[in-house]
């Protein structure tokens, strides 16, 4: 879609499939984000890797993992409302200033987030959208969606993964109190019966307080409800073995948007792996959604983090592979075993080069090199980095392992994707190679 606008430049870029490049237009005034253009600015630092993205809904395709596992988590909170198909393309004041994010919040910077203009930016995370689904009149609720973080590169690291936000509200009044209550002791009864341990903190406390607007009682209950609510779902998604209970463990966490706040830990193949976090929703919040006398909790977990987990898969990057040894081994509804296929050699390439003088973000290096050569890039690590004595130039050294996950790479071609990643890096950033 043209947008009227000049053609300043020609880049190539990364077209998300293969590794292979193609020479694109880019206009340097406005950016076309699904089917709409957008003014640049000073803040614009979306890449073209990451626009390919915007509209694959991995969450909503029936026999991918993520598909699964939402389904999965919707189906075990069926009376829940849910939501699975909002735009990622938010305004700063929902994704931070809705949830009472510090002016000064670091995730609020162009070199974590990603910026479409100073007035537009792509989610960072699913609780943007507590506000507005409070405000529709929504109570109970699940919200599914693409997140968007500028990050390192490795295995577990991908600058686009899946969230799902979870809340529920209820009367902030004793009647409504009692019937939590009563659901809270039958939810008690119902975890006895299973194999599941649980490693809990008190659910208020003088270092992770209850909020001054709410009655300490109601928010016992409250948090007593989230922590039964989820306690079922982490046994619903990860229990079931006879031989060995489910071990989970609650810790006290900060979050700008919920006091008191948690994550929850699942002991898992001999490691403790976060999967959530969590609280009771700040006064606030409601308070902007127009929802007076009512009080509730709040979730969001990672479903990536989860489905490598239950499927067993080793890379994140497996879940954008088209390739159909990875897409033919799920089903609807089912949990299994991800069978790896055979993986290709992976092939290292150094970049040293001298710092400009105002320095280079590691995030910028990453997503340039992720923007030139798509998920052929395994991961990127810092390996060298000094002073010269004398010149007190600035140098660093990075290694670069690429590797297709669908085909084997030569070493000719990944000497050419290496070669279009330094010609950008020198182009972009000004740098000096050594
Ligand atoms: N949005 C948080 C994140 O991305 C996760 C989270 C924490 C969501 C606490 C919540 C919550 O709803 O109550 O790290």
């Amino acid at each position: 879609m043209a947008c009227g606008m000049v053609v300043e430049k020609e880049r190539r870029v990364d077209l998300g499939k293969r590794g292979e490049t193609h020479r694109m237009r880019i206009c340097l005034r406005c950016i076309i984000l699904i089917h709409k253009s957008y003014p640049r600015d000073y803040t614009t630092n979306i890449t073209s890797a990451i626009i390919s993205k915007l509209q694959r809904q991995l969450h909503l395709q029936p026999s991918h993992p993520l598909g699964i596992l939402r389904t999965l988590i919707e189906n075990h909170f069926s009376s829940f409302s849910h939501f699975s198909d909002v735009s990622p393309l938010v305004t700063p004041a929902k994704n931070f200033d809705d949830l009472s994010f510090p002016a000064d919040h670091p995730g609020r910077s162009v070199t974590d987030s990603y910026y479409i203009n100073k007035d537009l930016m792509l989610r960072t995370h699913t609780s943007a959208h507590e506000v507005e689904t409070f405000a529709k009149g929504e109570r109970q609720w699940l919200l599914t969606a693409d997140v968007y973080r500028r990050d390192e590169i490795d295995a577990s690291h991908y600058p686009v993964f899946h969230q799902m936000e979870g809340a529920a509200i209820f009367g902030a009044d004793a009647n409504s109190m009692k019937e939590l209550e009563e659901k809270n002791a039958y939810l008690v009864n119902y975890l006895k019966s299973t194999n599941i341990i649980i490693e809990d903190v008190p659910h208020l406390s003088a270092s992770n307080p209850v909020q001054s607007a709410h009655d300490p009682h109601h928010a016992e209950t409250v948090a007593h409800n989230l922590k039964l609510s989820l306690n079922s779902l982490i046994l619903a998604l990860f229990g079931g073995r006879k031989d060995e209970p489910l071990r989970v463990r609650w810790i006290e966490a900060y979050f700008p948007f919920t006091s008191p706040s948690y994550e929850v830990e699942v002991f898992f193949n001999g490691k403790w792996l976060e999967i959530l976090g969590s609280g009771v929703v700040l006064q606030s919040t409601l308070e902007r959604a127009n929802v007076p006398n009512s009080i509730g909790w709040a979730f969001g977990l990672g479903l990536e983090r989860i489905a490598m987990i239950l499927f067993g898969i080793p890379d994140i990057r497996l879940f954008w592979s088209e390739d159909p040894r990875f897409l033919s081994q799920f089903l609807p509804g089912k949990i299994t075993n991800f069978k790896p296929y055979s993986r290709y050699p992976p092939c290292y390439k150094d970049l040293s080069f001298w710092l400009p003088e105002n320095g280079l973000h590691e995030n910028d290096f990453c997503d340039m090199v992720r923007d030139t050569a798509g998920d052929i890039v395994e991961d990127v690590q810092l390996i060298d980095s000094f002073t010269h004595p004398k010149t007190d130039r600035k140098s660093q050294c990075y290694r670069i392992n690429y590797r297709s996950m669908d085909n084997s790479l030569s070493n000719d071609q990944a000497n050419e994707i290496h070669a279009g990643v330094v010609s950008r890096l020198k182009e972009s950033f000004g740098v000096e190679i050594r």
